[in-house]
C-alpha cells in the first residue's frame, strides 16, 4: 500500500496542484479514513432496503398525484453520520463538498434504494450522470437552488400516470425550515404542471408546501416539478447536509449520457470526470470560482463527456445569456447545455491553499457546533 506522506499533500496544496491532489485516491482516504475507494467500482451491490407494501402504494400514489414522495428515516442514522462527517470535513478542509462523490458509499447508499426506484422507474432503471452534494451553511446567506424544475425542457408521464425520471435527495441530517429544507409546488396546485412547464412560478403562497425532512429521509421528485431549497438562518442549529442523484427509466431517451448501470459503481476517473464536469456545468449558478472550474475543466477530460440532450438554460439567467453574448460559453454538454468560463476570481491573497490547504493529520472529527467554526474560502461560495 502506498505510504501516505501528509507533507507531499501540503506541498502540493501550497503550490497550487489541485489536480494532483484530487486525481490521488490515498489524498481523499488521508482526509475520511473510515471511507473507500473501489477504484475500478468492481464491488458487488450492496442489498436493497425493505420497504413495506403499502408504503410503496403510497410513494406511487403521491407520485402521480403531486409529482413527489417522501420516505423518512428510510436509512439508518448512524450511517448519516458517517457520511454527514465526510461532507463537513470536505467542507472543513475548503474542499467543494460534491468530491463525497469520490467515496464509495456515497453511490452505494442509492444503491440500497433499488427497490422504491425499481417499482417507480422500472426494474431497469438508470442512473443519470447528475448528483450534487450540499453544505448549507447555517447562516443567513446559505440557501439551496433558487425555485426551479430541474428539467423544464421535458414533459413527459408514462401511460399511468408515473415520472419517467426522478431526482433522489437524501437528507443526510435533519432538515428543517430553519437551515434550508425543500419546498415544493405540488403537481396538484401547479397550473403550468405538465404540460406548460417553462413557467416556473407559484403564484398561490399557500399552495407551497414545505418538506423537513429527518436525517435519513428519502425525498424524491418528477425532474418536472417546481422546488426549491431554501434560505438557511443564523439561529439554525446545524448547517443543512444532503445530497441528490438522478434516474430515469431504461426505456426512454436518454435525458443525459453516459447514463449509468445501478448496479456498478462508476471507476474512480468517471467519478473524478463527473464531479469536475458538474463544476463547469453549474459553476454559472452557484458563482463558483474560476479556480473550481478550471480543475472541473481538467478533471472532465478523465471520463466520458457527459451529454445533455434535453435541457435549456434556465429561464431568466441573466447571467448566462451574457456569458452567451460574449462568447464564454463552451458547447460542451450537447446543443444547449451550460458551460462557463467566465471573468476569473481574484487569486488567493494569503498562504492558505484555497482548496485543501488545511490538512490536519489525523483528519478533524467534527461534530455539533464545530460546524459554526469553518471558516469560508475565499473561493468558495455556499449558496448551494
Ligand atoms: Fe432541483
Amino acid at each position: 500500500m502506498k505510504t501516505i506522506d501528509l507533507e507531499t499533500y501540503k506541498e502540493l496544496g501550497r503550490r497550487g496542484e489541485y489536480y494532483k491532489l484530487a486525481t490521488d485516491p490515498e489524498f481523499w482516504r488521508h482526509l475520511n479514513p473510515n471511507f473507500t475507494i473501489t477504484e475500478n467500482g468492481l464491488v458487488p451491490p450492496l442489498d436493497p432496503i425493505k420497504v413495506a407494501a403499502d408504503e410503496l402504494a403510497h410513494v406511487k400514489h403521491t407520485l402521480k398525484k403531486d409529482g413527489y414522495f417522501q420516505l423518512l428515516r428510510l436509512l439508518e442514522e448512524k450511517e448519516m453520520h458517517k457520511l454527514g462527517r465526510a461532507v463537513t470535513i470536505l467542507h472543513k478542509e475548503q474542499w467543494p463538498t460534491p468530491f463525497c462523490m469520490v467515496y464509495d458509499e456515497f453511490w452505494q447508499l442509492y444503491q440500497r434504494l433499488a427497490l422504491v426506484l425499481s417499482q417507480t422507474m422500472g426494474k431497469d432503471y438508470k442512473v443519470l450522470p447528475n448528483f450534487w452534494v450540499y453544505y448549507i451553511d447555517n447562516n443567513d446567506n446559505g440557501s439551496g437552488w433558487a425555485p426551479h424544475r430541474d428539467r423544464g425542457a421535458v414533459s413527459h408521464l408514462t401511460a399511468d400516470g408515473m415520472p419517467t425520471s426522478l431526482t433522489v435527495w437524501v437528507a443526510i441530517n435533519d432538515a428543517t425550515p430553519l437551515n434550508g429544507c425543500m419546498y415544493i409546488l405540488p403537481a396538484s396546485r401547479d397550473p403550468n404542471y405538465p404540460n406548460n412547464l417553462q413557467v416556473q412560478e407559484a403564484k398561490r403562497l399557500q399552495d407551497i408546501r414545505a418538506l423537513p425532512a429527518p436525517a435519513g429521509s428519502v425525498l424524491s421528485w418528477n425532474e418536472m416539478l417546481f422546488h426549491w431549497g431554501a434560505r438557511s438562518s443564523v439561529d439554525a442549529s446545524e448547517p443543512r447536509l444532503s445530497m441528490a442523484l438522478g434516474f430515469q427509466r431504461a426505456d426512454i431517451t436518454p435525458r443525459e449520457t453516459p447514463l449509468l448501470d445501478p448496479k456498478v459503481l462508476p471507476t474512480f476517473n468517471q467519478r473524478l470526470s463527473m464531479i469536475g464536469q458538474h463544476f463547469f456545468r453549474f459553476g454559472i449558478h452557484l458563482n463558483l470560482s474560476q479556480q473550481v472550474i478550471s480543475l472541473g475543466e481538467q478533471l472532465s477530460g478523465l471520463g466520458e463527456p457527459i451529454q445533455v440532450w434535453d435541457t435549456v438554460p434556465y429561464p431568466g439567467d441573466e447571467k448566462y445569456k451574457a456569458s452567451q453574448r460574449a462568447g464564454t460559453v463552451k458547447p460542451m454538454y450537447g446543443p444547449s447545455a451550460l458551460a462557463y468560463t467566465g471573468a476569473p476570481s481574484a487569486p488567493a491573497t494569503n498562504n492558505q491553499n484555497p482548496i485543501g490547504s488545511q490538512i490536519q493529520e489525523p483528519a478533524p472529527v467534527v461534530t455539533g457546533d464545530d460546524h459554526k467554526d469553518s471558516s469560508q474560502g475565499p473561493w468558495w461560495k455556499k449558496i448551494l
